[in-house]
């Protein structure tokens, strides 16, 4: 993990997330040579739902960058009028693929269709969200096995850091099961004494202040302000909100970044930092997949 003094404040570092997330890339490369050899190519289906804008980006750099890994890739595009039943049906068609080992079906669905009931379908082992009951109940249990890609990735960016995780206090801002749940589990997992915020929680920066490490994933544009943050804590900022400021379109974080890089010791911007290696864990899951599916 490089860590960048930012030019006007040489005592913050900033957390690359684009740098970190194409080591990542880079280190899958002899495990999927290796799959290679014995015969596998590890293959990810990801399909869209419907014409969500942001949706659609994602997919296609999920696309993108399975391909420049030499992974097989697939892609289904369906209509925002799908029924429950088609989607059901495709999804099932994609576990019994045998050139298919990691399924990724982009949410928000549209709202006829029930996302807890299309995440039940796929099969835990193809699961490369780690979305399906088994998978998080495998890392409630702490055996870890397919793991949500955002906290895997914001994982990997703290042990990047070369220090040392144990008994650090934690605090997650969001209890979401994509990022908040996953991402405490993980922090417990590396011996963290972790602390859940949430929209109920009162004086939310009154338990944010003791923390050594903020996970920000709530969804609200720079929330997380400087005097928020104990001097030197470690800033993992999850948010990616589209606003409109001045008349410009642009993508800010949970976290004020402008205001606490001065306050943090290391902090992740955005875009540049969560972001690449939510897509990053994305591959690594499904090479893991694909090994686990073929014993190898
Ligand atoms: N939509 C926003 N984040 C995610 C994610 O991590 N996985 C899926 N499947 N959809 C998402």
């Amino acid at each position: 993990m490089i860590m960048k003094p930012i030019a006007h404040s040489p005592h913050v570092n900033l957390i690359d997330g684009r740098d970190a997330a194409a080591r990542l890339r880079e280190s899958l490369k002899p495990e999927i040579e290796r799959l290679k050899a014995a015969g596998v190519t590890p293959g990810l289906a990801v399909v869209l739902v419907g014409e969500n804008p942001a949706s659609q980006v994602y997919v296609k750099n999920k696309v993108e960058q399975t391909k420049q890994l030499g992974m097989h890739s697939i892609e289904h595009r369906l209509s925002d009028s799908t029924s429950q039943e088609e989607l059901l049906a495709l999804v099932n068609r994609l576990n019994n693929d045998p050139a298919i080992h990691g399924i990724l079906v982009q949410l928000p669905l549209p709202k006829q269709i029930s996302e807890a009931a299309v995440l039940a379908a796929i099969h835990p082992d193809k699961d490369v969200d780690g979305f399906h009951v088994v998978n998080a109940g495998q890392l409630a249990v702490g055996e870890p096995r397919l793991v949500p890609c955002t906290p895997l990735g914001c994982i990997h960016l703290l042990k990047g850091l070369g220090i040392n995780l144990r008994g650090l206090h934690a605090v997650v801002i969001g209890r979401s099961n994509i990022v908040g749940k996953p991402m405490a589990q993980l922090l417990l997992q590396e011996d963290c004494t972790v602390t859940i915020v949430h929209s109920r929680t009162p004086s939310p920066e009154l338990l944010v202040k003791q923390a050594d490490i903020v996970v920000a994933a709530v969804g609200k544009p720079r929330m997380v302000k400087a005097d928020w943050l104990k001097p030197g804590a470690i800033v993992i900022d999850v948010g990616i909100n589209r606003i409109e400021e001045n008349g410009e379109k642009k993508i800010v974080g949970d976290v004020d970044f402008a205001e606490a890089q001065f306050v943090a010791s290391a902090i992740t911007p955005v875009p540049g930092g969560v972001g690449p290696m939510t897509i990053a864990c994305l591959l690594a899951n499904t090479v893991k997949a694909a090994a686990l599916q073929h014993g190898l």
